[in-house]
């Protein structure tokens, strides 16, 4: 069997609903220079925090490897996320061992901004093909509010801008919508970024992880967001980019481009989810949402075959089945007890 051969075989693997695996989704660094409420709360996530040690962290040779293995069982598509990636010394050699391996077609990047003028022309020359900025509110006071109070609102933005003339586009700017804090100001970050080729997307906001004080009424849901902007410019829906995309697209029909919304609450997404996530001490998460994974670190140092790792990897993914978006409201009755993976660690 030749080594594509091989590949599409593997293609087949399909998970307890059926679906296959297409995305690993892989956090380089559990650290942030951010402190979003939402995802790093400051009172958790204090000077004192003990956050993983470098040798805890996956090597990149440990991660290119399991990269590796996960295209040969169907991976197409790579994320690398955080934490803030960007904080991951010499990322870009990574990103140019990623980007070589043969049957990967996208290789995205989802940072913060705020050290992307810095980077994106090594970026790009690493051969990254895309990046995705989290960027909350371009009103100041809102923008310090939801990311901590670090400020870094004109890093972001020149990162973006910086971005787009490396060709890391097309680039989408992601915005976690909440009731009373920036729902007010989606409309000027459209202002902004219509007509520039920057998508912005709009994201409901999760009850990921245990320690954002999550309540549905702090929820914007899309339907709302997308009926205030279409009195501003009418919208058309636009058919999903690919297979179990994430975001519903829409486009502005004056020609301004498109905005996107993410409704993990009120439209659930899990029917077509083909994500994988490593965690950056190499846990391996089959859900945004789950309480368990697969270590893989210690089986990397102590000597694991590929073949064996490969069987650990099917028989993972075979055993899916996870829905958590899907059966949320009963799981938040039940889940009391369960401590949920941390969005800091496993990247969103
Ligand atoms: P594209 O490849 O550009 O379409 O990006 P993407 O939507 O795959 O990735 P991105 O990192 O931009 O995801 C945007 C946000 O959607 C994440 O930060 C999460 O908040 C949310 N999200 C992504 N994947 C999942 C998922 O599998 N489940 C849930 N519930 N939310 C997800
Ligand atoms: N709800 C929705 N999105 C979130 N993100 C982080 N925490 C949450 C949450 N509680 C998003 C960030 C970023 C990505 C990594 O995940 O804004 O775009
Ligand atoms: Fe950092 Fe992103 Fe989490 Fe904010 S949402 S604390 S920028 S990892
Ligand atoms: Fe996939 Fe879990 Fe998100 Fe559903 S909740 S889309 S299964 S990651």
């Amino acid at each position: 069997m030749t080594a594509r051969d091989s590949v599409h075989a593997e293609l087949r693997l399909r998970d307890q609903r059926g679906r296959v695996l297409h995305d690993l989704r892989i956090s380089v660094m559990d650290r942030c220079n951010f402190r979003c409420p939402y995802c790093m709360p400051r009172e958790t996530f204090h000077d004192g925090y003990r956050f993983l040690g470098s040798h805890e962290r996956l090597s990149f040779d440990e991660i290119v490897r399991l990269a590796r293995l996960m295209v040969r069982l169907g991976v197409r598509k790579l994320r690398l996320t955080g934490g803030e990636p960007l904080l991951r010394p010499n990322l870009t050699d990574l990103i140019g061992d990623l980007t070589a391996i043969d049957g990967v077609e996208d290789v995205a990047l989802t940072t913060n901004g705020t050290l992307l003028a810095k980077h994106a022309f090594e970026l790009r020359a690493a051969g990254l093909h895309r990046v995705t900025v989290s960027l909350d509110s371009l009103d100041p006071e809102v923008f310090q509010r939801m990311s901590g109070g670090f400020g870094g609102l004109e890093e972001a933005l020149g990162g973006i801008e910086q971005a787009r003339r490396a060709g890391l586009g097309p680039i989408k700017v992601n915005v976690v919508v909440q009731r009373g804090l920036n729902d007010h100001t989606v409309v000027q970050l459209l202002e902004r970024f219509r007509g520039t080729g920057v998508i912005v997307r709009f994201i409901e906001y999760m009850d990921v992880g245990n320690r954002n004080h999550w309540r549905s009424d702090a929820v914007v849901h899309s339907s709302e967001l997308l009926a205030r902007i279409a009195r501003h410019w009418p919208l058309e829906p636009l058919q999903p980019s690919y297979r179990g995309e994430v975001a519903e697209r829409y486009a502005f029909t004056d020609g301004g481009g498109e905005v996107g919304f993410i409704s993990s609450i009120t439209q659930p997404f899990c029917g077509d989810c083909s994500r994988a996530r490593l965690s950056s001490d190499g846990v391996l998460y089959t859900c945004l949402f789950a309480t368990h994974g697969v270590a893989l670190r210690d089986k990397l140092r102590s000597g694991a075959s590929d073949d064996s790792l490969l069987d650990l990897l099917r028989a993972t993914w075979r055993a899916r089945s996870d829905n958590y978006s899907e059966q949320r409201r009963t799981r938040l009755a039940d889940a009391a007890g369960e401590r949920k993976v941390e969005m800091f660690y496993i990247g969103g």
